[in-house]
């Protein structure tokens, strides 16, 4: 028989009575692990070995861990701490063990998050008893990190999920496979084995050479581990910002642009937004200190001015409230990309606006929120509008069901709801599909007279923004946006999320 080195390699290494793991196979035979793992695929095709698999997981300690296991974990240090200051008699404050404790930072919530999930005492409003009975030589997660810092494996599962959980562990999964000599491999072996040299590449020289007629390819194994190589991708925000504007100009709709730091005029004012508005505030938006902008449209400032103090139409009522062109002319980012819809309905920014006709922009917006799972200081806003005669709720309505149904997502809820440039006006909701959480994604209506009267529309305008990445959280499952933007965001969730195309 003849085998390739590698292979003939492996089976010297490897014995009939006992499995024996690849990496030890790879050690005895000077071999890469995937070589052999290769090798063996091979021989057991040729009925030479078998090979079983099995998952093991592998816990490697962080940093933090490695902190505890020098100076103590916090829980433990603040449990010493109060023994030593009485609090297994007497409640002590809190205050006084931090020191003795040597706890800093975060550490402080950390210990008191573990002292009374562990049974080490009680802390009620800032004072500390200690149990007596408790055991802290004993602390089964600090025996684990010891054990693991010394090279020995825990197979408590929920432990190390807890430890995990406290990031002071990171756990993975990989697969080990173990190799066993088959009879006829033993025979084989007892004949004796000839080595043939195989090639593993073909290069141009061979086949100009020709020897490529005479040399033994190696088998190509589809089953063998490779290295994983993990390459620069686009961002999934980005990929499914990409698939929405496929889809809206699939839906028939031509793209805007503009800028990100707009006049509040664009922003606000042409919207029939009183200067008043709580919206308006310096609570709400991101104002910039830079030069107003000047060049807007006078006559429209005209109409919108007129709107705004006296309504439009004959029984018109505006706000009464002040106007002030200079505040129209102020800079601030956009909070909403409807900005770029006035632009376009204007026909300012170039556009013909004869009926029928759709546009829309997949666009950064800039709020003044508290950040939380669900809100970010900036976010894609999808805006569009539908210009035409004769528009209904149903247009609207209908228009969200085809858009959703293509990202799969065919529950699409609405609620009335109030804009001050639209009536009616509906808010969209949508299902998250693991928490089966009510998730707003949106918010629609048809604009008013006082927003189409001062751009010269007569026709209808139905109009919409909706949040990219709430599309993102229905789509995947993401329960906190900062998972997939920002500081926070979990690199390996953005490695492995399949966009759907
Ligand atoms: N500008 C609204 C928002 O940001 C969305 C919207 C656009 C609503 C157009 C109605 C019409 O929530």
């Amino acid at each position: 028989m003849r085998l390739p080195d590698s292979q003939l390699a492996v089976l010297e290494a490897a014995s009939a009575t006992e499995a024996t793991a690849v990496d030890r196979l790879a050690d005895t035979t000077d071999l890469k692990p995937e070589s052999v793992t290769r090798a063996a695929f091979d021989l057991r095709d040729d009925g030479l070995v078998t090979i079983t698999e099995r998952t093991e997981t592998t816990a490697d300690l962080t940093d933090e861990a490695h902190d505890y296991l020098a100076d103590g974990l916090p829980e433990i240090r603040l449990y010493r701490a109060a023994i030593d200051a009485g609090a297994d008699d007497e409640a002590v404050e809190l205050g006084q063990l931090i020191g003795a404790a040597g706890l800093e930072g975060p550490e402080v919530d950390i210990a008191l998050a573990n002292f009374a999930r562990k049974g080490y005492g009680q802390i009620d409003s800032g004072s500390v008893t200690a149990d007596l009975d408790a055991d802290p030589d004993s602390d089964p997660e600090a025996d684990a990190l010891a054990t693991l810092a010394d090279g020995g494996s825990v197979d408590d599962a929920d432990l190390l999920d807890q430890l995990e959980r406290r990031d002071l562990l990171v756990q993975h999964e990989h697969t080990v496979r173990e190799i066993t000599l088959t009879d006829d491999a033993v025979d084989a072996l007892m004949a004796g084995i000839e080595t043939a040299e195989t090639i593993d590449r073909l290069t141009p020289e061979m086949l100009t050479s020709g020897e490529w007629e005479d040399v033994e390819f190696s088998k190509y194994n589809v089953e063998a581990d490779a290295p994983e190589i993990e390459g620069g991708r686009k961002h999934i925000l980005r990929q499914t910002a990409d698939r929405a504007k496929d889809v809206l100009v699939g839906m028939g709709f031509q793209e805007m642009d503009g800028p990100h730091a707009d006049a509040d005029f664009w922003i606000n004012d042409c919207l029939f937004m009183p200067q008043d508005h709580p919206a308006r505030t310096h609570w709400d938006r991101f104002a910039l200190d830079v030069p107003p902008i000047q060049d807007l449209p006078d006559q429209l400032v005209d109409r919108v001015e007129s709107a705004h103090r006296e309504g439009v139409g004959d029984d018109g009522d505006g706000y009464h409230s002040p106007w002030d062109r200079d505040f129209a002319e102020a800079v601030a980012l956009r909070g909403h990309t409807t900005s770029l819809s006035m632009r376009y309905l204007s026909g300012f920014a170039g556009a013909d606006i004869e009926p029928p006709q759709r546009y829309f922009s997949v666009e950064k917006v800039y709020r003044n929120d508290t950040l939380d799972p669900t809100h970010l200081l900036e976010f894609f806003q999808i805006e569009g509008w539908v210009l035409a005669e004769d528009l209904s709720v149903r247009d609207l309505m209908g228009t969200f069901e085809e858009f959703y149904a293509q990202f799969g997502i065919t529950d699409i809820k609405f609620k009335p709801h109030y804009n001050p440039y639209t009536e009616p006006s509906f808010e969209l909701f949508g299902t998250h599909p693991t928490t089966g959480e009510i998730v707003e994604i949106g918010n629609s209506g048809l604009f008013r007279p006082e927003v189409l009267e001062p751009l010269g529309i007569e026709a209808d305008v139905m109009a919409w923004g909706l949040a990219l990445e709430r599309l993102l959280m229905l789509m995947y499952g993401f329960e906190d946006i900062r998972d997939v933007h920002g500081t926070l965001c979990d690199l390996e969730l953005l490695r492995e999320t399949e966009v759907l195309q």
